[in-house]
């Protein structure tokens, strides 16, 4: 009878890493009893529950013991891997005594932690070798009347190829999937190894791995874009009773998850490198499918034949098999949205339902019926007497078939048992062969591989013997390096008089504590060591040199860190470059992570790119590293790669996710160059290959402020790319005018942009020029065009492209008209800056389009802004998520304003009393003195009449604001000059920089020019601030005078 059960769901979280801790991560996870919650870091109130059938806290309250394994510290909130084993794994174990199929699945992002629950790190042992020691174990325990047979396999899946991680062959093009009536799909060839004890295991998963960390240099493959798969076949032989109970189990590290953002620009001309992704993504689409049979809707096809891993995981999905998903989750806010995927992904497969029955064995089946048939025969053969003989010839067949049964059975025991002497002959072999390196690493010293992936780092050594040993990919060297960038005679190893040295071959890339090394360089213990683009080792020294020291700090992200230095590249780099305070922006650490992730892509492109002459070079660079938006915040940094073409000095700018689907596709393209096919791939799949396109070299901010005080604005200033550097400098002015286009004057200045609302607004933005452009300084063919967007225009207004100019004269003006000034556009003008950016153009791309169309015009042909309706159109247009977050922007804005409305009501309120008391006392003296002398009296009714009168026109608020507004417009235009002068100083450069009298010269010009600077400046402030004094004192005593 089938038992219809679902999936089992388990949810884990992890300890933050260590970039998470750097980055200061918060923790968006929360769990209690058996639900997850997970709060949105961008809007903490937002929060996510999702319940699963268990949710492991594996986060916080925990410490390591002696032995090194995590335990709890105290609280019994910390699940560590014994607490995961006893739920999980002790499952897996019962369903295969009794004889049911199991499967084990671990999903997650790329360090989320799914080896550490699978297979484990160290003493922190994971579910699979627990199961494998606690199976073994049992069966020492059991009745003798019983016999085991236990298999082992371990396969490997990168793009859709299978790789027996046990065969010491590699087959090229992988394992063939077949498919077969009994067994469904299996996988032909594969090296089914049986064992009788736990060491053997432990010894074959430790084979397994160093083939994975082969297999993963030769394939250039990253691991972590694989799935691995441990098969354990267990069978249970009931001699006396003739029955057999049979179990497979399967044990799935999955690939990484993460998806790359593909949205809007960022999409990639070129598919997704598809098949690396494949079974993840059939994967995906099985549950799916899965989970809405289980809902009851009907759907007529699961695309289990899509992929290899579904293929084989078929019977695991809503099949015959007892089936557990353990979801690995990281707890940081920056990996928020990675994290709602998982729990998303799990929360489907929980709906999933299987089938799943007690695997007796088909000849033990046929047996029992065979012998049940007999027995009828048997009767009725007796009952027939002689006459019966058609029955009895029956009968006779069906005693030789059970003959032919039994005698079968006798043969796949003995069968098993040449066998597993076999994998016991082999097993010694390879005990001595690991009792020897043991030994080889107490006398020689030893490079130890450094893989991105923990689990397959400290897997490969390779021993520098006396003498000299040369390294690289042909077979004739004593340590045969297969890696990319790796040629066949690398470098040279010598081990003589007690120091060992590294001499890289001609033109050889090899790296020393992340420094090129060029000749003869002396190793010492722990000196990082890389070789070629990315074969990353730990040198481990002399015997006499070694040290107690933890080597687990050397990891691969140390490696890169240390790369990226020498490069001049750091996270102190980055934050001096992007912050203006002192203050380091958190996301800047995300970043220098994320860099030094790619670094190692990026290099391992250029050597593709170079073998496969493509003559393309690639450099990683950081996207808004000092850029901010129009208000003036930062802009969220990412990083990008920059791509040029050697010989035409072509550029591009690819983001990360599109750099690496290309690197994907480019893997496969080398892969199919290294195995000697044909590479020619047609421009438009060609992975390396783009179509010309307009490069954005940098961006200005002119803030738009003087436009709301109807001030004109003249402006240059310089146009700065990503990394903060100037690209040019333009020339730009804001002008007020009138609808027909004459410029405002001075006169025409507002005292307060309010005084604008609800009348129309005209102004004219006239870009004038650009100086010293460095895109046409590099290489004089290429041209520019400059492209910015006001307020809510569906689209930015470009100039007209100007080609072979390094100081390209646009003049170019366009009128802007607001008919009827809303608040948020006057609010728009007094806190944003205008965006200008500089657009690069190159032969052969298709430049911006610089007409007005799509833009809607004022009857006088001036291009409108601030129109309601646009507004509402482009907030339809805006996803959800964008439309929530701007929602809550504006609460927040109108926070802030409601908070200054509630100040001046109570500035107003104590001004009100103020002056009534000034009334009451005016009063009384009033009353009191008309008694005194009627003339007096006249005489100061008509004073104080002029003095209300000159109030009511002339309050002291609006005349000090007009007066604060004068003093901030004279400084405004003061400080101009000193910002023109500020340029002037900055961009003066010495005629001949080797002629001393002329650079004497020049510093002497210099130093007048700062005295100049120095004295304007000082002057303007002082103006400022004998200004603000004189409107002070005023403001004083007309307060003093009022309550006098
Ligand atoms: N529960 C945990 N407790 C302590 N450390 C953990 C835990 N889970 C993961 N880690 C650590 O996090 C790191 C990444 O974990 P792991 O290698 O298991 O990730 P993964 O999901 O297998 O990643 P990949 O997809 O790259 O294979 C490792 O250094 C591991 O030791
Ligand atoms: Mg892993």
């Amino acid at each position: 009878m089938p038992n219809v059960d679902s999936v089992k769901v388990a949810v884990r979280v992890r300890p933050f890493s260590q970039r998470e801790k750097d980055a200061g991560s918060k923790c968006v996870i929360s769990m209690n009893s058996n639900s997850t919650s997970i709060y949105d870091p961008r809007n903490p109130g937002h929060m996510k529950t999702f319940t699963f059938d268990l949710a492991y806290w594996s986060h916080s309250g925990f410490l390591k013991d002696k032995n090194g394994m995590l335990v709890s510290a105290g609280s019994n909130s910390y699940a560590g891997q014994r607490e995961v084993f006893r739920d999980l794994g002790e499952g897996v174990l019962e369903n295969a005594w009794q004889g049911y199929n199991a499967t084990l699945l671990a999903y997650g992002q790329t360090g989320s932690g799914k080896s550490y629950s699978m297979i484990g790190y160290g003493a922190n042992r994971g579910i699979v070798p627990v199961v494998c020691e606690e199976l073994f174990k049992a069966i020492q325990n059991q009745e003798k009347n019983k016999q085991y047979q236990i298999t082992f396999s371990m396969l490997e899946i990168y793009n859709e190829q299978v790789t027996d991680l046990l065969s010491k062959t590699r087959k090229p093009g992988g394992l063939k999937i077949r498919e077969d009536q009994q067994q469904g799909f299996y996988v032909d060839g594969l090296k089914l190894v049986p064992c009788d004890n736990y060491a053997q295991i432990e010894r074959l998963m430790e084979q397994g791995n160093k083939m994975r960390t082969t297999a993963t240099t030769i394939m250039n493959a990253t691991s972590s874009r694989s799935h691995m798969v441990i098969t354990i076949q267990f069978k249970q032989i009931f001699l006396g009773e003739a029955i057999t109970k049979q179990s497979v189990i399967n044990l799935v590290d999955l690939a990484g998850s993460e998806r790359q953002k593909s949205s809007g620009s960022e999409k990639d001309r070129l598919k997704e490198g598809t098949r690396v992704n494949l079974s993840l993504t059939t994967l995906g689409n099985v549950i799916s499918a899965l989970a809405e049979v289980a809902t009851g809707k009907k759907v007529l096809h699961i695309p289990y034949r899509d992929s290899v891993l579904t293929k084989l995981l078929q019977s695991a999905l809503g099949g015959n098999s007892r089936t557990i998903m353990i979801a690995a989750v990281s707890p940081a806010d920056i990996c928020y949205e990675e994290t709602l995927s998982t729990l998303r992904y799990a929360e489907r497969t929980k709906k999933i339902r299987n089938k799943a029955v007690v695997n007796t064995s088909p000849t033990e089946k046929l047996i029992r019926e065979l012998k049940a048939e007999n027995n009828k025969l048997l009767s009725r053969l007796a009952g027939l007497g002689n006459m019966g003989t058609l029955v009895a010839d029956e009968t006779q067949e069906l005693r030789y078939l059970l003959a032919e049964n039994e005698r079968q059975i006798q043969n796949i025991q003995v069968a098993w048992e040449s066998r597993l002497e076999e994998t016991r002959g082999e097993w010694e072999q390879q005990y001595t062969a690991l009792a020897q390196e043991r030994r080889m690493m107490e006398t020689f010293p030893y490079l130890l591989n450094i893989n991105e992936d923990p689990q397959l780092s400290w897997v490969l050594k390779h021993f520098i013997q006396n003498g000299s040993c040369d390294v690289g990919q042909s077979t004739s060297n004593a340590i045969i390096l297969r890696g990319l960038g790796i040629l066949d005679k690398h470098a040279t190893f010598t081990n003589a008089d007690g120091k060992v040295t590294l001499t890289p071959g001609d033109k050889c890339k090899a790296f020393v504590n992340g420094v090129l090394i060029t000749g003869k360089t002396k190793l010492q213990h722990l000196d990082r060591v890389i070789l070629g683009s990315n074969s990353a080792f730990l040198y481990v020294g002399l015997p006499a040199e070694r040290t107690d020291e933890d080597l687990s700090r050397y990891d691969y992200d140390f490696f890169q860190s240390e790369l990226a230095a020498a490069e001049g590249f750091s996270t102190d780099k980055l934050g001096a470059a992007s912050s203006k305070d002192s203050r380091a922006d958190p996301s800047i650490l995300a970043v220098f992570h994320d860099y030094i992730k790619l670094m190692p892509l990026v290099a391992e492109v250029n050597q593709m790119s170079e073998e496969l002459k493509k003559d393309l070079t690639f450099e990683l660079k950081v996207k808004n590293l000092a850029a901010s938006d129009s208000r003036g915040y930062d802009l969220q940094k990412e990083i990008i790669v920059k791509v040029t073409h050697v010989t035409t000095n072509q550029v591009w700018i690819w983001s990360k996710a599109k750099f690496i689907n290309r690197k994907f596709l480019m893997e496969e393209l080398y892969q199919r160059f290294r195995e000697g096919e044909d590479t020619h791939v047609n421009q438009d799949s060609d992975p390396f290959w783009d179509p010309v396109e307009v490069v954005h070299l940098g961006s200005a901010h002119v803030w738009l402020q003087s436009l709301a005080y109807c001030l004109q604005l003249e402006e240059q200033t310089e146009l700065l790319n990503s990394e903060g550097l100037e690209e040019a400098v333009v020339v730009i002015n804001l002008s007020p005018c009138s609808r027909d286009g004459r410029i405002l004057g001075e006169d025409d200045m507002v005292i307060d942009p309010l005084e604008l609302l609800g009348r129309r607004v005209d102004f004219q933005i006239h870009i004038v020029e650009c100086l010293g452009v460095k895109w046409l300084r590099d290489a004089a063919g290429r041209g520019i065009q400059i492209g910015y967007r006001v307020y809510d225009l569906p689209r930015s207004l470009y100039t007209k492209p100007v080609w072979k100019n390094v100081n390209p004269k646009i003049e170019e003006t366009v009128h802007f008209s607001a008919l009827n000034a809303s608040y948020e556009f006057l609010n728009y003008l007094q806190k944003n800056a205008l965006i200008v950016d500089l657009w690069g153009l190159q032969e052969g791309c298709t430049e911006m389009d610089c007409s007005l169309d799509g833009l809607l015009l004022a009857p006088e042909g001036t291009i409108m802004v601030d129109d309601p309706k646009a507004l509402t159109a482009n907030d339809a247009g805006l996803d959800t998520a964008n439309h929530m977050s701007e929602l809550y922007q504006k609460l927040l804005h109108m926070e802030e304003e409601t908070e200054l409305l509630r100040e001046i009501n109570r500035a107003l309120r104590e001004e009100n009393l103020l002056l009534k008391d000034k009334l009451k006392w005016d009063t009384s003296h009033h009353e009191k003195r008309k008694s005194e002398s009627p003339t007096k009296a006249i005489k100061m009714r008509k004073q104080s009449l002029s003095l209300r009168e000159s109030e009511a026109t002339h309050s002291p608020r609006t005349s000090c604001d007009a007066e604060f507004a004068k003093a901030l417009k004279i400084f405004y235009q003061n400080m101009n000059v000193v910002r023109q002068q500020f340029l002037q100083l900055k961009h003066s450069k010495p005629l001949q920089e080797d002629n001393l009298q002329v650079l004497h010269l020049f510093t002497e010009r210099q130093s007048q020019l700062l005295n100049d600077l120095g004295k304007q400046f000082e002057s303007t402030i002082c103006k400022l601030k004998s200004d603000v004094a004189v409107i002070v004192k005023k403001q004083q005593e007309f307060i003093a005078y009022s309550r006098s």
